[in-house]
């Protein structure tokens, strides 16, 4: 039985979910976090929607073998597909992450935002609803393909991805950006140097931790430490660790 000192199961499809990891990490730095990336089945957002959900299905027995006291959903897809289910099966929390659509709105002001996601995360209920509320003049735009070059670390390739993506824009008139993938997030260096700096970048991730916080606390689930990360992968480990270890380090 998972109580206070058990671990917090976080996954994704890939490396995305990191930089979500870092952010858990700066907000409960006493928990035990095992980050499960599911490399070998990347990516989810080109897949069918059963796909993704047997992947899931998949992560969650591994999850509960190690006895987790809550799952983060360290990814927008996955989320997406999965949350509300998983939610119903489990009785433990879960929290999932979406794109920051309402923080954007609060930021905007004439001009557009830009929301960079997943085709599948865009396609389904939750991203519509979120957009019916939010999405005075959002623009969704689907990424297929860029996660991979995260993955890969291709930097310059992600460079010439987004310039392709922004050029029907007069990005002068866009007001804010939003990372709806967890991978994405980890171009921020690169979105730096091509939006102008009038332009916010925002995602999800700092408020994913702040909801666990608080989802923990009022279970009075949070523990005192001392905290520590494990890091798996379903591909294979002597590539894909190293890069895990890296973005951890940068994030
Ligand atoms: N990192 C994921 C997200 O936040 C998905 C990338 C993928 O597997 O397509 O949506």
């Amino acid at each position: 039985m998972a109580d206070r000192n058990s671990p917090i199961g976080v996954f994704d499809s890939g490396v995305g979910g990191i930089g979500t990891l870092a952010a858990l990490r700066r907000e409960l730095p006493g928990e035990t976090f095992l980050f499960y990336g599911d490399t070998a089945n990347a990516p989810y957002g080109t897949k069918s929607r059963d796909e993704v959900m047997a992947c899931i299905n998949r992560i969650m027995e591994h999850l509960l073998g190690h006895d987790v006291k809550a799952v983060v959903i360290a990814c927008n897809t996955a989320t997406a597909v999965a949350a509300a289910e998983l939610r119903a099966r489990y009785d433990l929390p879960i929290i999932g992450i979406e794109p920051a659509l309402k923080p954007a709105s609060e930021v905007r002001r004439e001009g557009s935002i830009l929301v960079l996601a997943t085709p599948m995360t865009l396609k389904l209920e939750k991203f519509r609803a979120l957009y019916a509320r939010y999405g005075e003049g959002a623009i969704p735009l689907p990424c297929p393909g860029l996660m991979e070059l995260v993955e890969r670390e291709a930097d310059d390739e992600a460079r010439r991805y987004l310039l392709e993506l922004f050029s029907p824009y007069d990005l002068t008139k866009v007001d804010a950006v939003v990372l709806g993938c967890t991978h994405y997030v980890f171009l921020r260096p690169i979105l730096k140097e091509i939006l102008p700096e009038t332009v916010s970048v925002l995602d999800g991730n700092e408020g994913t931790a702040r909801q666990l916080r608080r989802v923990l606390a009022s279970k009075e689930l949070l523990s005192e430490g001392p905290g520590s990360v494990t890091l798996e992968t379903s591909g294979n480990p002597t590539l894909v660790l190293p890069v895990m270890q890296r973005l951890l380090g940068r994030a």
